[in-house]
């Protein structure tokens, strides 16, 4: 298999539609590249697994991608990210760019009090992986985490401007306000689906969208290495799925504003045949 070809697509995971968000930034940044997303949508969420869990399940996600021939992977998914990104670098050769990085190097940007909310899946706060991250980069950083585990499925259902969705966020967010944070980390790829909502509830602080910031970083690691697609063509974009295409066709169209026709079905079997094992 050859990684280094500039027109071999970019593959993108995430346990569900959650990284849709991080299609939507490549595809503006990046528009000739192809990418191949998966989506783990029989078997979301992954936020209130285990660790070993989140870490077989990303294992099978990336050797999918990786039979599909792609230069890169994109863990579009901030569980993942926390809890099992290093075993996924030791594991496979290939480049692999998470969610943390970027996002708290975005955030350590935007403030200017130095109090930053995070919000994220229970494994993603749990695994403190933002505050250990954000503390590295600045240690005079407050920081105030929230799990909200709860956006998930209400944004996986589709309901992104629901009155349901508004006073869970009120719930949700009032601490994090209450603590006067002027910058709010989304550690979910799920909320930029609800950003609205909860952009509305939050008020005044600058929400932090980790998929804007890892655009920027693929674009610069795909520059640097001459693996940017130099084709003058709109590049083409697949999906993946392991549950109901047709659900997922349905809040992709609404969430990306444009029509997609090429939603396939993973075998579930035969992504749970992957070995865990090192190829
Ligand atoms: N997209 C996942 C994340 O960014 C959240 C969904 C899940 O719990 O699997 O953490």
């Amino acid at each position: 298999m050859n990684f280094m070809e500039k027109s071999n697509p970019i593959g993108i995971f995430d346990s569900g539609i959650g990284g849709l968000t991080v299609v939507k930034q490549i595809a503006n940044f990046l528009p000739n590249e192809n990418l191949i997303y998966f989506g783990d949508t029989a078997r979301v969420p992954y936020g209130t697994k285990s660790n070993s869990t989140v870490i077989e399940y990303a294992i099978q996600d990336t050797k999918f991608l990786l039979e599909k021939n792609v230069k890169m992977i994109i863990v579009a998914c901030n569980t993942v990210s926390s809890v099992a990104i290093e075993h996924l670098r030791k594991e496979f050769k290939i480049p692999i760019i998470g969610m943390i990085d970027p996002g708290s190097e975005a955030a350590l940007r935007a403030t200017k009090n130095k109090r930053i909310g995070v919000i994220g899946t229970n494994a993603t706060i749990n695994n403190k992986a933002y505050s250990s991250r954000l503390k590295e980069l600045d240690e005079n950083l407050l920081i105030f985490e929230k799990a909200c585990p709860l956006f998930v499925p209400l944004a996986e259902e589709g309901w992104l401007d629901h009155n349901a969705t508004r006073l869970v966020a009120e719930e949700y967010l009032r601490e994090l306000t209450e603590s006067k944070i002027d910058t709010l980390i989304l550690g979910c790829t799920h909320y930029p689906i609800l950003s609205e909502t909860i952009r509305n509830v939050a008020g005044k602080v600058k929400l932090i969208d980790s998929g804007i910031a890892a655009a920027k970083l693929v674009e610069q690691y795909l520059e640097g290495r001459g693996l940017k697609n130099t084709s003058h063509q709109l590049g083409y974009h697949e999906y993946y799925v392991s549950d109901i295409p047709q659900k997922f066709k349905d809040i992709a169209e609404r969430f990306l504003g444009n029509k997609i026709d090429n939603v396939h079905k993973v075998d579930l079997e035969k992504l749970m045949n992957y070995s865990v094992k090192s190829e």
